[in-house]
């Protein structure tokens, strides 16, 4: 597509290392007019079954690597006074599934930091938006035991949700209206999903 890339292996539990390459990088490439802040892990099963290591690793990943990086981006967007954040959270950030609760702990506290930082960046001329998907045919859920009432969206669909969700200026989103009727549900009829 005529456009250069630049690849830059990043494991985002570490963040000391990431913050030293992406500091080194930022010095050497363009300056970066969108973050996309998408990667995530998840683990499905009961919480009083789950492990202090799967925490780790899904508070380090969703949560932590999004700081560090964003950190370091945001303050160099600031300097230029312009920029544009997207956090990747999770239908779960709205509503919270069982048998996720460590993620969607995760992916609510994603909402909140990416209010929090809307706010705070606004005066700079940055926005943030918060992308919240609902279950997604990717290798995430390949093996997970699937939702029920949910009907998984191709990759694609989320793409283009964000894409036109930019281009309209929303803060926050949903992807598809199963996402909205979850979360109108959730608000208006407390305890009428099937979970
Ligand atoms: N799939 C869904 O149903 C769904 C629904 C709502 C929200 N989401 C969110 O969408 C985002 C993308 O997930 P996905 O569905 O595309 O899952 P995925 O196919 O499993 O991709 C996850 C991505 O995160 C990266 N990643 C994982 N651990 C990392 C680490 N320690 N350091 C750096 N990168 C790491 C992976 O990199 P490698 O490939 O190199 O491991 C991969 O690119 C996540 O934030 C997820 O929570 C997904």
């Amino acid at each position: 597509m005529g456009t250069e890339v630049s690849i830059l292996p990043l494991d985002l539990t570490e963040p000391r290392r990431v913050h030293a390459t992406v500091v080194k990088a930022l010095r050497h490439h363009p300056p970066i007019d969108l973050l996309v802040n998408c990667a995530g892990v998840a683990h499905q099963g009961r919480f009083i079954e789950s492990h202090l290591q799967q925490l780790e690793t899904e508070l380090m990943t969703n949560l932590l690597g999004m700081y560090t990086i964003t950190r370091i981006v945001a303050r160099q967007m600031m300097r230029r006074r312009q920029g544009h954040i997207v956090n990747v959270s999770s239908l779960m950030g709205k509503v919270a599934a069982p048998s996720m609760a460590i993620y969607s702990a995760t992916k609510h506290a994603i909402v909140g930091f990416s209010q929090a930082l809307r706010a705070e960046l606004a005066p700079h001329n940055i926005k943030v938006t918060n992308l919240m998907p609902s279950l997604t045919k990717t290798d995430m859920v390949k093996d997970m035991t699937p939702f029920r009432w949910v009907q998984a969206a191709r990759p694609e669909q989320v793409a283009k949700a964000m894409v036109a969700g930019i281009k309209r200026g929303k803060r926050e989103i949903l992807v598809g209206w199963q996402s909205h009727a979850a979360v109108w549900c959730d608000r208006s009829l407390p305890g009428c999903l099937p979970r």
